[in-house]
């Protein structure tokens, strides 16, 4: 980490909690992460949740995310969540272009572009996954996979905007898997989005952009991701459904 980019500490809960559960959950966090404010914590529970989430958070320093959003502010589109929905809901981050979108819901680079654009326009901050599968790591494919994803799914972006949105490595073998990357494969990988930030926009922007590291990160693996200069944060899976665990990698940021 590095001490000119806060870091950010997201829980993507995925498809977890009904409503009930989710306040119940972030009541928890709420009490665990209070007062903390070196590091940015957020949460993204599902959409049935968002509403009475909001509340419960209020007065809070725990931020809140949507798992996606879409392009269109409405229209004939059903399943789908617009920006100015989720921003009415006090969303503040929206994840795009996971991997599970991109494996399971046929989700392009073209169409991360659209939801990102579409979230700045809005004022929400899109936090764009990207992430290689094993079959492509092994075939020593990773920086080309990750330069196809960020160029196609940042493509048009202004500088500030690029400054607005973080930025998720998550190499998809390590979500879930419990097989996480090193902190020296993960860094690699970081730096060399940073590197192609910067190639991209400029000198400032690549060393002002945040990149989070996901894939199995748990509290007794947290700090040592953390502490690897170019990761700036996690998103977090499975350990961010209990409010210690969770707690634990935000305090593991906080060390770091
Ligand atoms: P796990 O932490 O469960 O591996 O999930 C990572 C992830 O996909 C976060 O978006």
């Amino acid at each position: 980490m590095n001490p000119n980019r806060k870091p950010i500490i997201a829980g993507n809960w995925k498809m977890y909690k009904t409503a009930a559960e989710a306040v119940a959950l972030v009541n928890a966090l709420k009490a665990e992460v209070a007062g903390i404010e070196t590091v940015e914590t957020v949460v993204c529970p599902p959409f049935t949740a968002l509403a009475v989430v909001q509340p419960a958070l209020a007065g809070s320093n725990v931020q809140l995310a949507a798992q996606n959003v879409h392009w269109e502010k409405e229209g004939a589109f059903t399943g789908e969540v617009s920006a100015p929905m989720l921003k009415e809901l006090g969303v503040r981050y929206a994840v795009i272009g996971h991997s599970e979108r991109r494996q399971f819901f046929g989700e392009t680079d073209a169409g991360v572009n659209k939801r990102a654009k579409a979230a700045l326009a809005n004022g929400l901050r899109p936090i764009v996954c990207v992430g290689e599968t094993l079959k492509e790591r092994e075939a020593n494919r990773t920086e080309q996979v990750i330069k196809t994803q960020i160029t196609g799914g940042l493509a048009g972006l202004s500088k500030n905007e690029m400054l607005e949105t973080v930025i998720a490595y998550e190499p998809v073998w390590a979500i879930g898997t419990g097989k996480t990357a090193s902190p020296q494969q993960a860094q690699d990988v970081h730096a060399f989005i940073r590197k192609l930030i910067a190639s991209l926009f400029d000198a400032d922007t690549g060393a002002r952009v945040r990149i989070q590291y996901g894939g199995s990160v748990k509290p007794d693996n947290a700090k040592e991701l953390l502490g690897q200069p170019d990761i700036d944060g996690a998103l977090v899976g499975g350990a961010s459904l209990k409010a210690d665990g969770f707690a634990a990698i935000v305090k593991a940021g906080v060390q770091a």
